[in-house]
């Protein structure tokens, strides 16, 4: 089994819907998909419904996910660490015990854009196109990160 953990701020707009995309790309069997947050906002919440209304119109459900908070035993149990933007890597390799942990944390957007650092845009405070614009990207970088995946396993 590969263990993916996606992770954002407040683990109900970006993380929950690459959570549902990749795992939408990869074999159950073989993979296990998760998302956190970084902060503890929003514990216990389903994904913000504009996530929900765009993953649907695409064939995704994830209304069945519950935000949680991101914990140090997380660089144990996941294998890579998918940080939505920069401010999440950083508050992310903040809490690595070791060069070990640190090294599983990527942030997402280089699968797609090698080495530029790019951000998942938050999309918490704008409109509908926002949460399209998050889609497609992450639709993209999930793609690349999935043949990555199959290709080690
Ligand atoms: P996310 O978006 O990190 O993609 O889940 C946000 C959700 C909530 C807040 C910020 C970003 N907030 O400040 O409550």
């Amino acid at each position: 089994m590969t263990n993916i953990l996606m992770v954002c701020l407040g683990n109900i707009c970006r993380s929950p819907l690459a959570e549902g995309i990749l795992k939408s790309k990869l074999n159950a069997d073989k993979f296990i998909v998760d998302s956190a947050g970084t902060s503890s906002y929003h514990i216990g919440n389903k994904p913000d419904t504009r996530s929900i209304t765009v993953a649907k119109q695409n064939g995704i459900d994830i209304t069945k996910q519950q935000a949680r908070q991101f914990v140090k035993q997380d660089f144990k149990d996941f294998d890579w660490i998918y940080a939505m933007d920069n401010s999440n890597y950083n508050n992310i390799i903040a809490l690595a015990a070791n060069e070990e942990e640190k090294a599983k944390v990527k942030l997402i957007l280089n699968a797609s854009f090698p080495n530029k650092n790019l951000d998942v845009p938050d999309p918490y405070y704008g409109g509908d196109k926002g949460f399209e614009k998050v889609f497609t990207l992450l639709d993209h970088a999930c793609t690349i990160i999935s043949k990555q995946l199959n290709s080690k396993t």
